[in-house]
């Protein structure tokens, strides 16, 4: 084994960081630019499904916290890009890549938000989901991603409470109300847990990644730390979590589920869930429609260099 190998495995041994100027194998740089780039577009266009509901929010405050989230999502996906672009992948390449249908994004983001409670369950569920996933990635060991999670990770507990609370208005309020959070808790529920990915047993990739310490929890486990914590909030709401075998199980210390639907999962990861085609084609509308901002912002900053040489 050669002395880079070596070094780079010492880092990975020791639990230290692997910095943009370390020598890394291709396959953990690959592996970080496709897992990266995937979780950058899931932040912008994770926008698209509450950016919706801004102007119907039911009320000011309600607007101005919904509003902040979706804010901090568009940073979230700019810290990721950059982030990705430390591996030497271009924002032009990743952008490219999401329109030509060779990168994903999260699937939950093909599911339509057809109401207020929606929203809240997206910020609880959903955004609960990747508070459980992105807790464990401020320990991955590529350096620039784990110090992009410590920040991501503050500013997440917020939305997935902004969520919460909009469901507990809702769950505490007029019968009509607590049928909608409970409609909506039905429709997101199971989408929220396909965040997670495959089962171990099926990843394509985790086996590597965790070798790696890209990932340091498993798909399932994390996936079931997801559930234990969840259920309960569900019961304070006096929702019902729409699993009849959702059951706590003595015995192993969680809560039991009925099997996953993988083939809606692969259906929507493969360009076929509800919202597919609307939130690529919106993507790429408001791209094109605002390239006259980045080149403003590209000449501007050539102009700028220009006077300070
Ligand atoms: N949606 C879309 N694709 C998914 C998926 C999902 N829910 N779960 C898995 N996949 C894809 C993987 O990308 C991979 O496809 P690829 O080879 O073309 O990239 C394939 O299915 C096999 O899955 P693996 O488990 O082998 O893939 P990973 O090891 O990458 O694990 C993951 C999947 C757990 C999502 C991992 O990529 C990860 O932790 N990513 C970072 C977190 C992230 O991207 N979260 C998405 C949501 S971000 C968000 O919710 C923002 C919040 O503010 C609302």
């Amino acid at each position: 084994m050669d002395k880079y190998q070596a070094a780079f495995d010492a880092i990975i041994e020791k639990d230290d960081r692997v910095e943009p100027r370390d020598w890394m194998p291709d396959d953990y740089r690959n592996n970080l630019i496709r897992q990266i780039s995937q979780h950058a577009h899931s932040e912008v266009i994770g926008m698209q499904p509450e950016g919706n509901w801004l102007l119907r929010a039911p009320s000011l405050r309600s607007k101005q916290v919904l509003l902040a989230k979706i804010q901090d999502e568009g940073g979230h996906g700019l810290y990721l890009y950059s982030v990705a672009e430390t591996l030497g992948v271009s924002r032009e390449e990743m952008i490219d890549q999401l329109h030509e249908g060779k990168a994903k994004y999260s699937s939950i983001f093909n599911y339509p938000a057809l109401n207020w409670a929606d929203i809240g369950a997206i910020g609880w569920l959903v955004d609960g989901a990747a508070i459980v996933n992105q807790v464990s990635l401020q320990r991955t060991s590529y350096g620039p991603y784990s110090r992009g999670m410590i920040r991501i990770c503050k500013e997440e507990s917020f939305h997935q409470r902004q969520g919460y609370e909009i469901m507990l208005h809702m769950a505490k309020g007029t019968p009509e109300q607590k049928e909608m959070a409970q409609d909506a808790l039905n429709r997101f529920w199971f989408p929220s847990l396909m965040m997670f990915g495959p089962h171990d047993a099926d990843s394509a990739h985790s086996s590597k990644a965790m070798q790696w310490k890209i990932k340091r929890e498993s798909n399932d486990t994390l996936r079931q730390k997801f559930i234990d914590k969840t259920v309960p909030q569900a019961e304070f709401l006096g929702l019902t979590v729409p699993d009849p075998n959702c059951k706590w199980n003595e015995e192993t210390g969680h809560y039991d589920h009925s099997p996953f639907d993988w083939d809606e999962f692969w259906a929507v990861v493969n360009g076929n869930g509800p919202c597919n085609k609307e939130r690529l084609d919106h993507h790429k509308k408001a791209h094109n429609d605002n390239a006259w901002v980045r080149e403003a912002a590209v000449a501007y900053a050539k102009k700028t260099e220009s006077t300070l040489v």
